[in-house]
């Protein structure tokens, strides 16, 4: 059997800057509000429609990771991309950066698990990999929140947490049996789909009512997110699923070199970290800068820490994730 190993890891993020205060010009809110329930201090939107999208900032952060494994596109043959903002309702990104990055006609899927989504990702890559079946994989996580978040004092319970950006990984099959993903973990829970959710426009309601009815005061086209419900589930399951990864590869928390956990709120990240008995150099955190970037945000943070020589050959590194749906992951990976 074939390990999967991280050949190359990139990011891309909007230059435009978006400053807590910048928003209380905006919306009725403060950079004390935002900083005390969330840690964020800024994050990028981009500046203008038309300017950047999901598939684009995908692509540029697939070019850096491929560069960085030291291959060309056309050695990758497979793409999963994990978006919650996608370009279009259909298709999904995938296919664009197949297009975008002028390679032949390989199997691209998208991965529709939100925050867990990039996890998730990886998991499905493994599977490929470990069988055989591919053996350069282009697994991406990529938001275009900006465009799509209610930007007035009524949206601000969840505008001032997301964020725009990209990060990708190249996968690739290797012999070595020393190192490469150990185990990922995957669950779900369906009964709290609304808690955290973008309910329209949708196919569970009929278009041809909304383009009816056209009223501006329909809150579904923008997403609802039950904060401190979310809260208090992502703490437990964020713990548990490392736990479990841990179990299943007969190590605990002290052999943790590195945790990325999905940038929801440095607070969750904060109480796990505590929970978990793990030093503050031993959880990577970057949400300050870019606030809540969803499936991105664990790639994004993978690429940082790399950059700043935070993971290194022989390290364990832990990925774990909890989001809509709800859903949550986590992975094992031996550098
Ligand atoms: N600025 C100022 N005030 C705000 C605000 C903002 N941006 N957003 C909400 N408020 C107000 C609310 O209207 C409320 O006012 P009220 O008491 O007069 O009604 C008050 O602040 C408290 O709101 P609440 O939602 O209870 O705050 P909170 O302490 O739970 O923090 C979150 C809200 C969203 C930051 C927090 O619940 C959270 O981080 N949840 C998890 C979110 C998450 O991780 N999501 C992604 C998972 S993948």
């Amino acid at each position: 059997m074939k390990r999967t190993v991280i050949a190359g890891v990139g990011h891309y993020v909007p230059e435009n800057v978006v400053t807590n205060n910048d928003l209380s010009k905006i919306m009725e809110t403060s950079d004390q509000w935002i900083q005390e329930r969330t840690g964020i201090q800024e994050r990028r939107w981009v500046s203008a429609e038309g300017e950047d999208s999901t598939s684009g900032m995908g692509t540029k952060a697939a070019r850096n990771a491929i560069a960085d494994a030291g291959l060309e596109p056309k050695d990758i043959d497979f793409i999963i991309f994990a978006p919650l903002s996608p370009d279009y309702y259909f298709p999904g990104p995938g296919v664009q950066v197949q297009e975008n990055l002028g390679i032949d006609t390989i199997g691209a899927l998208d991965v529709r698990n939100q925050c867990s989504g990039f996890v998730y990702g990886l998991s499905v890559a493994d599977q490929f990999i470990k069988t055989g079946m591919y053996k350069n994989v282009l697994l991406i996580g990529s938001e275009l929140h900006s465009g799509g978040l209610d930007k007035t004092t009524r949206g601000r319970g969840v505008s001032v947490i997301f964020g725009d950006g990209a990060g990708a990984v190249v996968l690739q099959a290797s012999d070595d049996q020393s190192k490469g993903v150990l185990t990922t973990k995957l669950h779900s829970e369906g009964k709290h789909a609304k808690e955290l959710a973008l309910l329209g426009p949708a196919t569970d309601r009929w278009v041809d009512r909304i383009i009816a009815e056209n009223d501006p005061d329909d809150m579904s086209y923008y997403p609802y997110m039950n904060g401190n419900f979310v809260f208090k589930h992502a703490v437990t399951r964020f713990q548990e699923v490392i736990l479990e990864a841990l179990a299943d590869v007969n190590k605990d928390a002290s052999d943790i070199d590195l945790l990325i956990p999905h940038q929801a709120n440095l607070r969750i990240s904060q109480f796990v970290q505590k929970k978990m008995g793990l030093g503050p150099d031993k959880v990577f955190n970057n949400i300050m800068k870019y606030g809540n970037t969803t499936a991105a945000s664990i790639p994004i943070a993978l690429s940082e820490a790399k950059q700043e020589g935070r993971v290194k050959e022989g390290d364990l590194l832990c990925l774990a994730a909890f989001g809509s749906g709800f859903t949550w992951a986590s992975a094992l990976i031996q550098l």
